[in-house]
């Protein structure tokens, strides 16, 4: 690969002979990865859905890789990056429920070795830009503690995109408190006041590639703050969306071509500073779109934070000079947990010393159209769930559950009760209250003839869909076929079997920073 390089070509012959003779010795045959995660990127977000925002970056560099288009990832931000970093589902974790809140004192278990740590055990420099959200009420949670050698971002789940401020209700102390959360390493980093982040963020990206050196292996993981609320954007990014009527729409729409500029900067400099041809680049959301902000998942069903396609069907793709079927859409099921050990792989490292993994290495499934070793995926399984932000009519439908719970379905042992997810081939089993379950409108379209609600299909504690045929999960089949009804209540109560208890500790009200500090380790 270095030969390909522009500055290794410009060399003297004798200089690229002895650079190479380091390849094998140095491991440039590792290739350079680049993970970047959008925050709350919706389904009809992206040019390539046939969205109205426009992603040419997005757009062009998949097209020119593989479109992952049964990929799934988790519906809330905390879980979707443990399961990034750890290759664990949520019940091996014991967070299951949920996402970290600023006050709470836990983080991913630190028994859990994480990605970056596997990286860099076979040969890798490791850099973090961006949301962090494993957790930091103490030192040893931080991500220049579990792997990465250097980061810079913002530790919670939000914030203001250009004073990198946080607000949070401490309810023990009656206060609502509003301070930094921006660093550099560990350090609290007080002079990017005004710098909207997703062009802050990418120029450290952009900065750590070029500083590179290119016979050492780079993995970069740059988690954006885009496209999360609240919805900010510089004017400039607004121009080309006057036609969208919808502010809410018209400023994500905005936000999201900041976005891609900040992905096609990224890219432009692995060009310029010759790492490209050497380097494997994932594009993933970290979970589906927020409908209360902006985003939408047309014509999935629900929206984050519910189980439904809305919430768990993910936009990704790999864009690499590696692959070896470029151009092409991959139809294999594929899990934001099988990063870890796909990559890992693809570093020649080793998963020998994590703890049993759930994800799968893909690689072959998404290089060379191979059969995805994935048969299932447990979406998650959550006792204690609630909505945070019901959407009209879910109390009703929540009621219903409970009450047709346990008749029929309780051979397996599994509480039907419980909010849960499974999915095996084409069949997705759904039980307990799965979430906002609307089919919000198409953006700009009107809602009356798109969208259907409980008074016309009441939800079941039992529910089952071939999302093969109806992805839009209208359809619910669970009469019909029995047996693959019993059949994944059974593998639900397997999974629960192997469940940790949920920790979600109390908001400890020593987190507070004060008036004039950061968010960040307290214990
Ligand atoms: C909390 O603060 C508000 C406004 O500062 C005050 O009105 C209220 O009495 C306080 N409540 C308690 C329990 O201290
Ligand atoms: C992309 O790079 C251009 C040129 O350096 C810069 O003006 C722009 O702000 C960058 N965009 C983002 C989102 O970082
Ligand atoms: C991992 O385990 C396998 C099987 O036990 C062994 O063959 C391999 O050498 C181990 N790799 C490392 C890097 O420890
Ligand atoms: C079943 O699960 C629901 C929801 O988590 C819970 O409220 C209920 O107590 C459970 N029932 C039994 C029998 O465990
Ligand atoms: C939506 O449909 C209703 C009823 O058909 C109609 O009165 C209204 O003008 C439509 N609105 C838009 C924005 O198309």
């Amino acid at each position: 690969a270095l030969i390909h390089s522009g500055s290794v070509m410009a060399l003297p012959f004798l200089s690229a002979v002895f650079l190479c003779s380091f390849c094998a010795v140095l491991g440039s045959q590792q290739p350079h990865i680049v993970f970047i995660l959008a925050d709350d990127f919706g389904w009809y977000d992206v040019g390539f859905h046939g969205s109205e925002i426009r992603t040419p970056n997005l757009d062009k560099l998949s097209a020119s890789g593989v479109r992952l288009d049964n990929y799934y990832v988790q519906p809330l931000c905390t879980p979707s990056r443990n399961q990034l970093m750890t290759g664990r589902y949520q019940i091996h974790t014991g967070m299951q429920h949920q996402i970290i809140w600023p006050c709470q004192p836990y983080c991913v278990p630190l028994d859990q070795k994480m990605l970056p740590q596997l990286m860099k055990e076979a040969g890798y420099a490791t850099h973090m830009v961006g949301k962090w959200h494993l957790g930091m009420y103490k030192k040893d949670c931080l991500p220049t503690r579990r792997g990465f050698d250097t980061y810079f971002g913002y530790l919670t789940g939000s914030e203001d995109y250009f004073t990198h401020v946080r607000c949070v209700p401490i309810s023990a102390l009656n206060l609502t408190r509003c301070a930094l959360d921006l660093r550099d390493g560990e350090e609290v980093a007080t002079t990017y006041k005004g710098d909207y982040s997703t062009e802050l963020f990418s120029q450290r990206a952009t900065s750590i590639i070029s500083k590179h050196t290119p016979t050492k292996p780079l993995f970069l993981y740059m988690a954006l703050q885009a496209v999360h609320s609240p919805l900010q954007v510089p004017d400039r990014y607004l121009t080309p969306y006057s036609f969208i009527k919808d502010h809410h729409r018209q400023l994500y729409a905005g936000m999201v071509s900041a976005m891609d500029e900040a992905v096609g900067n990224i890219t432009l400099a692995l060009q310029q500073s010759g790492l490209w041809d050497n380097t494997v680049l994932i594009f993933s959301t970290d979970n589906g779109g927020q409908t209360l902000s902006g985003g939408s998942n047309w014509p999935l069903r629900g929206r984050k934070w519910s189980l439904w396609e809305g919430g768990v069907r993910g936009v990704g793709f790999v864009t690499s000079p590696l692959l070896k079927r470029p151009g092409t859409v991959s139809r294999e099921l594929i899990h934001i947990s099988d990063w870890l050990p796909t990559l890992v792989g693809l570093a020649g490292g080793s998963t020998n010393s994590t703890k049993p993994l759930d994800g799968f290495n893909v690689w072959n499934a998404i290089s060379k159209g191979h059969a995805s070793p994935r048969l299932e995926l447990l979406h998650n399984i959550d006792p204690l769930y609630n909505d945070i932000a019901p959407c009209p009519g879910s109390e009703k439908k929540l009621t219903l559950a409970q009450v047709d719970s346990g008749d029929s379905w309780t051979k397996s042992g599994f509480n039907v009760s419980i909010h849960a997810a499974i999915r095996f081939s084409k069949w997705k089993l759904l039980t307990g209250y799965p979430g906002c379950d609307i089919w919000f409108p198409r953006p700009g379209h009107n809602s009356s003839s798109e969208t259907r609600t409980s008074d016309v299909d009441p939800l079941k504690s039992v529910m089952l869909f071939d999302i093969e045929n109806d992805p839009e999960e209208r359809n619910e089949v669970s009469a019909q076929f029995p047996a693959v009804v019993e059949y994944l209540l059974d593998r639900l109560n397997h999974h629960q079997k192997s469940a940790l208890p949920i920790n979600f500790p109390n908001d400890d009200p020593k987190c507070d920073p004060g008036p004039k500090g950061a968010w960040g380790p307290w214990a």
